[in-house]
């Protein structure tokens, strides 16, 4: 059969100055944070960005690259640009990234008031200072200084020579950060910015240190080299710009651009529009990007919660943006815009945007991803041993974690079969069926169930695993992934467990018992849904298993919907609601238990050796989380 683009727009050409991009998605700038003490790229750093090349991106675009180190670095690490040896690693990037077709693109970027100087190394940390449009002291106590005159020229040719490296070291465009509350967004923003000289008052002297950035770089790289501009639509914050200052600003800086990237949010307000949470719509932002567009002639690029093929191909065909940008997305699946080019969009793994990229940088200072174990280990991954001899593989249970395993494992070459005892594959996330929000969580079901399927795993529902059935087909290897049960706190007719919702009545006033990810997620759902809803926890926090980034995005839910009791542990339920150790009766007409899963041990003991190689994998070995159940199926899948 002849080949048809199943979505036209989004794979069409643009053109850019010189350049001609292969198709309209572009990998959205960023930082991977495991470069060395001095800012310089290591092996793994190329690896990650090279990653989304190779999944067909058609510009992928390095994140957080600092034109002046000493002042500017956004985070604690940051490529640093005017390092001596920076160009090589730049080099090795930029070859990394087109050899698989890709355009090389890099953020320049300075910090201003927060950079992150106290993480410079040693002595060089207690000389450093803050340097913002005013004096000012920030909340943390840090103290900023207003940057004199002579410093902002030294950083507007900092922004030059760094465009000249970088298109020494082979990258074909550049994107320069003008926006999320960076040094250009800071001069540029009123509530920010109070200067009295030239570079403060009117529109047009806060946009003048960005239009004389962009003339250092345009004079560096000459006429032609694609200039992308990367700003804020609006800062959410008290006293922040709104979206008509921001079309003001475009309008100054387009004849000096080859692209607008439309963003949105400010550090100043922690991001929160920036990268929109489980909570927000998917596309939140677009609307941004359609609205400058009628204010300019440059292309213009929206960006915000996108991962969807029908969406984004929408956004561009009709007109609202000219290429659509993508972040995590593309760490959940790199591959997604060569599966949207080859009409694969069924195998898509859809980031659930649960925020485990950016928590962990901020935990660990590793960049991972719930739904992609590669993330992090590209380089490694690299020298993968290939397969001496196909093995057969039984997986027992039909979660998430267990079909990852099977996949992998088929990928890879074996002859696998996945049962599952019940009638339907996905395990605990079947429950999150009825969740609005949680969405893209239920639908890793049918692209793992997609996936199996393309890579020849035999499924087999209502086929319940015991030893004899291990026996019965003598598998070279037995992964067991049979998942935990809930635990059930309280009998009575008027309790359910979190994991029946959709199934349970469910009376006007609802107690949920247990504060955890879980509870507070039900709490959410079922006050969106008109309910009175009390959550009640024994401990004194709220939800701590989640991480924290989302953390915060739930909180704010929570306590906007539901009342909240916590440190108060619920007792026993009786005809009118909760009755808890203090006395206190919560009355409700059901009560929601959420008070967390044990491993079936029960039914691990009875699969231990009954193969010559026998696995134990996700919520069977310590109930946990998505990731939790991805990153062991995965490497179960790996090490046969
Ligand atoms: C892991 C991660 C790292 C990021 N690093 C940068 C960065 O270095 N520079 C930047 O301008 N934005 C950075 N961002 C923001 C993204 O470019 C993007 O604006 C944001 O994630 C919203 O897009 P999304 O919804 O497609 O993720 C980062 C985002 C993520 C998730």
């Amino acid at each position: 059969m002849s080949y048809k683009p199943q979505y036209p727009y989004l794979c069409s050409p643009l053109k850019l100055g010189t350049l001609t991009l292969k198709n309209r998605m572009i990998s959205a700038p960023m930082g991977f944070p495991e470069l060395t003490s001095e800012g310089l790229l290591t092996r793994d750093a190329i690896a990650f960005y090279e990653l989304r090349a190779k999944g067909g991106a058609a510009v992928v675009t390095v994140g957080e690259a600092v034109v002046h180190y000493e002042t500017g670095r956004s985070h604690g690490r940051s490529i640093n640009l005017q390092h001596p040896d920076a160009l090589a690693g730049l080099t090795n990037l930029a070859r990394a990234i087109k050899r698989h077709g890709a355009a090389a693109s890099i953020e320049l970027a300075h910090g201003g008031k927060f950079s992150a100087v106290d993480s410079l190394p040693g002595e060089r940390k207690r000389e450093a200072v803050k340097y913002g449009p005013v004096d000012e002291t920030l909340p943390d106590g840090s103290v900023v200084k207003m940057m004199p005159k002579e410093v902002i020229k030294e950083i507007v040719e900092s922004y030059g020579k760094a465009a000249a490296l970088c298109k020494r070291a082979g990258f074909d465009m550049l994107l320069v950060h003008g926006g999320h509350g960076w040094l250009i967004e800071q001069f540029y923003s009123p509530a920010t910015n109070t200067r009295t000289d030239e570079y403060g008052g009117s529109r047009e002297n806060r946009a003048r240190l960005a239009l004389e950035i962009l003339d250092s770089i345009r004079a560096a790289v000459g006429k032609g080299f694609p200039i992308e501009f990367r700003m804020s639509a609006e800062e959410s914050f008290e006293g922040g710009y709104r979206l008509e200052e921001a079309v003001e600003l475009a309008r100054l800086i387009e004849g000096r651009i080859d692209l607008l990237h439309v963003s949105a949010g400010s550090n100043e307000d922690s991001f929160y529009e920036t990268h929109p949470s489980m909570f927000m719509e998917r596309g939140c932002n677009v609307r941004f990007a359609q609205e400058i567009k009628k204010h300019v002639s440059v292309p213009v690029g929206a960006i915000g919660a996108l991962n969807e093929p029908d969406m984004m191909e929408d956004i561009i065909k009709s007109g609202k943006a000219d290429v659509v940008y993508m972040a995590r997305a593309l760490l959940a699946d790199p591959e997604l815009p060569r599966k949207v080019v080859q009409n694969r969009a069924d195998e898509i793994m859809r980031c659930i945007r649960c925020f485990t990229c950016l928590a962990e940088r901020m935990r660990t200072q590793t960049r991972i991803c719930a739904l992609n174990p590669l993330i992090g280990r590209e380089y490694e991954s690299l020298f993968e041993r290939p397969l001496s001899m196909p093995k057969k593989v039984l997986v027992a249970g039909g979660g998430v974690g267990g079909m990852e395993a099977a996949l992998t494992a088929a990928e890879r070459g074996h002859r696998v079969t996945l049962c599952e005892k019940s009638g339907a594959l996905g395990g605990a996330l079947v429950s999150e069926r009825h969740i609005p929000f949680k969405k893209d969580v239920y639908g890793i079901i049918g692209t793992l169930k997609r996936r199996m399927e393309l890579a020849g795993v035999e499924i087999r529902l209502n086929a319940e695993v015991d030893a004899d059935y291990v026996r019965g087909e003598a598998p070279d290897v037995l992964i067991v992934a049979v998942g935990a049960e809930p635990l059930m706190p309280l009998k009575g007719k008027n309790v359910v467990l979190a994991e029946d919702i959709g199934k349970a009545e469910i009376g006007g006033r609802v107690v949920v018992l247990g504060g955890g990810l879980v509870g507070c997620e039900t709490a959410v759902f079922l006050a969106s849904e008109g309910r009175s809803v009390t959550l009640v926890e024994m401990a004194d926090t709220l939800a701590a298993d989640a991480n924290a980034r989302q953390r915060p995005a739930l909180m704010e839910k929570v306590y906007a919907s539901c009342r909240v009791v916590t440190g108060v542990r619920g007792l026993y339920a009786d005809e009118a609601g909760l009755v808890c150790e203090n006395g206190a009766l919560i009355e409700a007409d059901t009560i929601v238990a959420a008070v967390g899963q044990r491993p079936r041990y029960e039914i691990v003991d009875g699969l231990r050796n009954t193969a010559p190689e026998v696995k134990f994998v996700g919520d069977c070995v310590r109930a946990a989380n998505i990731r939790e159940a991805i990153f062991a199926g995965y490497h179960a899948g790996m090490d046969i």
